[in-house]
């Protein structure tokens, strides 16, 4: 079965980027992102690339390339869905904020419209792709759905979870890993992962498209990014225990990276993992594990939770704690606000969590990024519903420039590894700031000698203070 053409539910962080670079790379494939959202659709629509909504190196180029040739983006749900052979499925799933597994149970009131929405439109045979990372078993839920209309049309369906991480998507889609495709174990089925397959095959060696079952496929991209996230925990753990022993956390990390059984990445000690996936996912392993009676299994990743809200805790801690027990109507400023460097994503970002901490303490927060714009700041601010909108206004100022944002602060809090931050004129920022001037270097990337040189107190994760 050869796909001509294709249609993904969703133009988030997920489904923009990967949609468009399989346009670009099968130029013969026609494909159409949709979204609810119209001022997204504009936005992935407008001609100047620098609004495109998705904030990634490489990516405006690919979007440049195809779209308006066999990359599209509309509104008219119904009318991709119907045209489509293929329909990814790249919607939300957030944790659930109401209900039975509330604050742990993912939300899949979209995934199930999307399914609705799908039988109902459907003329003809689609193969239906779980883009989404989802809950393991979500794939019956969704062949029951689909399978209820009586239109008589034939659904297959596959899970196809995307692997990239913020930041380097596009690099990570040209040359992933691996791709995974889980589908049925039917004569069907197996037609459906091979026209999937085929389209991978366009530029991803064979090797490297791995295909499973539907349910190993689920709940290995749980399993992936709980894996991920816990060695950030497990390091984050033994950065406290450096600061108290003067060993280095870094210097532990390079130590124990070089053993081959470990590896390298992933072992930075930072003010704690943010982002929209490693979070949501094990908080989903905890809840399905749990559901299943599994309380061991449930509290050994809910451990993984625990120390990531630890760590954030703990970061904000050592600036109070630091600026002689008391912040009130102090100036701290931000630098960073993203939960990573080279994306305008804000998800999950430990800085919401530790400026929460700090307003609570009265301080006064200036907050710098290259990429997030003002209103998502207050936004971050206002879903925590700690205070009012308006008090997140009056405490919570955003500025353009990064020497303007220190002046007059006690201290600078790094909360993203953005490259920018280590080319700063240090000395400049010094001379705006209060003394003594400190800087909490939530990323461990800034050099702290040459900081102390110029008069700061530092104070970075995982080492000793001065
Ligand atoms: C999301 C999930 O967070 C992740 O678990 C999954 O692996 C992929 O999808 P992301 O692309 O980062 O990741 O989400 P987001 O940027 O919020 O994009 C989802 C889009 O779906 C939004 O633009 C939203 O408007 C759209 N949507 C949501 C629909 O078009 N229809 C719906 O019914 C619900
Ligand atoms: C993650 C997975 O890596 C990706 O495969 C999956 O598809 C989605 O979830 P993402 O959330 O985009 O990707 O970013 P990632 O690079 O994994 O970083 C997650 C968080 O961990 C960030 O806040 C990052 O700063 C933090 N982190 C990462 C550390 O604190 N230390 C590290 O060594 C690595």
């Amino acid at each position: 079965m050869k796909i001509k053409s294709i249609c993904c539910i969703g133009a988030g962080y997920v489904g923009g980027p990967t949609m468009a670079v399989i346009a670009k790379k099968c130029p013969e494939i026609k494909v159409t992102v949709v979204d609810i959202n119209e001022a997204r659709i504009a936005a992935w629509n407008d001609k100047n690339m620098d609004n495109i909504p998705v904030y990634e190196p490489g990516l405006g180029e690919v979007v440049a390339e195809a779209r308006g040739r066999n990359l599209f983006f509309s509104t008219d749900v119904d009318r991709a869905i119907d045209e489509a052979d293929m329909v990814f499925i790249s919607v939300n799933t957030p944790t659930k904020t109401y209900g039975e597994g509330k604050g742990q149970a993912a939300d899949l009131k979209w995934i199930e419209l999307c399914a609705r929405q799908i039988a109902r439109v459907a003329t003809t045979d689609k193969i239906v792709v779980e883009k989404s990372t989802l809950p393991v078993r979500t794939a019956s839920t969704l062949k029951s759905i689909l399978d209820h209309t009586g239109s008589g049309v034939n659904f297959q369906i596959l899970s196809n979870p995307e692997f990239l991480a913020e930041g380097t998507a596009v690099e990570d889609l040209f040359a992933p890993d691996r791709v995974l495709i889980g589908g049925g174990q039917t004569e069907d089925g197996k037609r459906a992962i091979q026209a999937l397959v085929d389209i991978y095959a366009h530029w991803v060696p064979k090797d490297r498209i791995l295909t499973t079952n539907v349910w190993s496929s689920e709940l290995s991209k749980l399993t992936a990014n709980a894996f991920l996230a816990q060695r950030v925990s497990s390091i984050n753990a033994l950065s406290e225990l450096c600061e108290f022993t003067e060993a280095d956390i870094n210097e532990v990390s390079r130590a124990i990276g070089t053993d081959s059984r470990i590896g390298p990445k992933f072992l930075k000690a930072s003010v704690g993992f943010g982002g929209s996936c490693f979070q949501k996912d094990i908080l989903n392993l905890v809840y399905i594990s749990r559901s299943y009676g599994l309380n061991e299994v449930a509290d050994y990743w809910e451990q993984v939770i625990i120390m990531n809200d630890h760590q954030k805790r703990r970061f904000a801690k050592k600036i109070i704690k630091n600026l002689y027990n008391t912040v009130s109507g102090k100036k701290i400023t931000f630098l960073g606000w993203a939960f990573k460097k080279d994306t305008n994503d804000t998800r999950e970002s430990a800085a919401i969590y530790v400026a929460d901490l700090l307003l609570y303490e009265q301080a006064h927060i200036s907050v710098y990024d290259p990429k997030v714009k003002a209103e998502q700041v207050y936004a971050d601010m206002d879903y925590l519903n700690s205070r009012s909108s308006d008090e997140n206004r009056k405490y919570v100022e955003i500025v353009k420039d990064p020497y303007e944002a220190a002046k007059g602060a006690h201290a600078i809090a790094l909360m993203t590894e953005w490259d920018e931050f280590k080319t700063y004129d240090w000395q400049r920022i010094y001379d705006n700031m209060l003394k003594p001037a400190h800087v909490f270097d939530g990323r461990n990337i800034l050099d702290k000698q040459k900081l102390r040189d110029i008069g700061f107190q530092v104070h970075a994760i995982g080492s000793a203070n001065e």
